[in-house]
């Protein structure tokens, strides 16, 4: 009894699959859906793109077209229900949008159309101009920078760096303006060198400006030639001086303060080594 029981019930659920099987050699395609396989719609130009049309229910094969403003792309035919995937190289704003796919099976006559994609167009950062209205500066004066990528897609955000320190929090741009920062000049390494840095939201695409520096401002006409100065640091590296002389007179007394800046040529980022070094004169 229990046996036949077993049996009835084995028969029982044999009959349902098979019913199950031969509705679905039946089912009409549903509306596949289209989504960018890499995830995002935002791209750049001549980037390799692959869109997936999928539809979840339908008995197959099933015949997959994709569509570019209403004209037809291509066709791709699956066996089974898996996505198909179209290739595709995004060159010119035609390629932006709208794209479409259609689903077809035996059964659905005229196919099912899935929702609209459009690409969005992403330009990377040109590198930024870093430039001050006051090229010439000195000690204990307010100083302006002012950093801008002429290209890339907006928002733009930018960092300051003296040397390879930054010295400014990111500052995001959602126009195609300046951002600007204001430095006191307080010691001779605050006259550079600086550079900025510029990024949007094009993926490892970061440009960093033109090298800056403030030259002094002298206080005086300076008569005093760098020729005679010698470095007392260590001179086994080859090493290029800029000279900067500031003189102020004390009462009877002058001062003269020369900082000598190294100069590491060929090098992506500078590193200001200054080395202040002071000799007092007295005129009889
Ligand atoms: C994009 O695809 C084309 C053709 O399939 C290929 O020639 C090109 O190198 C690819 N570009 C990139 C950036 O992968
Ligand atoms: C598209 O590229 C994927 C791999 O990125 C590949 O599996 C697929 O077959 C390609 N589709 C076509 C139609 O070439
Ligand atoms: C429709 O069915 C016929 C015969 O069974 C088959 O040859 C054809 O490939 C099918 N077409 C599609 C789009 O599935
Ligand atoms: C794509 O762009 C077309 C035409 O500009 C527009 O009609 C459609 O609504 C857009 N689709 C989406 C999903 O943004
Ligand atoms: C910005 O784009 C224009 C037009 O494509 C080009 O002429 C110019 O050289 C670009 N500027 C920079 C800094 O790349
Ligand atoms: C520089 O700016 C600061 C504040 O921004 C101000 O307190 C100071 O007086 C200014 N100095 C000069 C020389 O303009
Ligand atoms: C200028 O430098 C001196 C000594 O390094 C420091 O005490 C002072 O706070 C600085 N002033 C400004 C405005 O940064
Ligand atoms: C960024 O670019 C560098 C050099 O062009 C490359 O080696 C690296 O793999 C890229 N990283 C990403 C996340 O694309
Ligand atoms: C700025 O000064 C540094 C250090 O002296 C030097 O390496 C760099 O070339 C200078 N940059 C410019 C644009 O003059």
């Amino acid at each position: 009894m229990v046996f036949l029981t077993i049996l009835l019930f084995s028969y029982l659920q044999m009959s349902q699959q098979i019913q199950k099987t031969t509705a679905n050699s039946k089912e009409m395609i549903s509306n596949p859906r289209l989504i960018p396989v890499h995830g995002t719609l935002n791209i750049v130009r001549n980037q390799n793109v692959t869109l997936s049309c999928h539809s979840d229910s339908g008995s197959p094969p099933v015949r997959y077209t994709l569509f570019k403003h209403n004209q037809k792309v291509s066709t791709l035919n699956r066996p089974d229900l898996t996505p198909s995937l179209f290739n595709l190289t995004i060159n010119s704003a035609n390629d932006v949008g709208e794209y479409k796919c259609k689903a077809e099976n035996n059964i659905s006559s005229g196919g099912k159309y899935s929702n609209s994609l459009n690409f969005t167009l992403l330009e990377p950062v040109s590198k930024p101009m870093l430039s001050s209205p006051t090229a010439q500066a000195k000690k204990g004066q307010n100083v302006t920078l002012s950093c801008l990528s002429e290209n890339g897609s907006l928002p733009i955000t930018y960092i300051f760096f003296r040397g390879r320190q930054s010295i400014s929090p990111p500052v995001k741009m959602q126009k195609r303006e300046a951002a600007v920062i204001f430095l006191f000049i307080n010691s001779s390494s605050d006259f550079g060198p600086y550079k900025c840095r510029a990024e949007n939201s094009v993926h490892n695409n970061t440009k960093y400006s033109n090298s800056f520096n403030f030259t002094l401002a002298e206080k005086f006409k300076s008569t005093m030639s760098s020729t005679g100065f010698t470095s007392t640091t260590n001179a086994e590296e080859s090493e290029d001086y800029v000279i900067y002389a500031e003189i102020e007179p004390v009462k009877t007394e002058e001062y003269i303060n020369f900082s000598a800046i190294r100069r590491e040529d060929g090098k992506a980022e500078e590193r200001a080594c200054a080395t202040i070094y002071s000799k007092a004169i007295f005129r009889d």
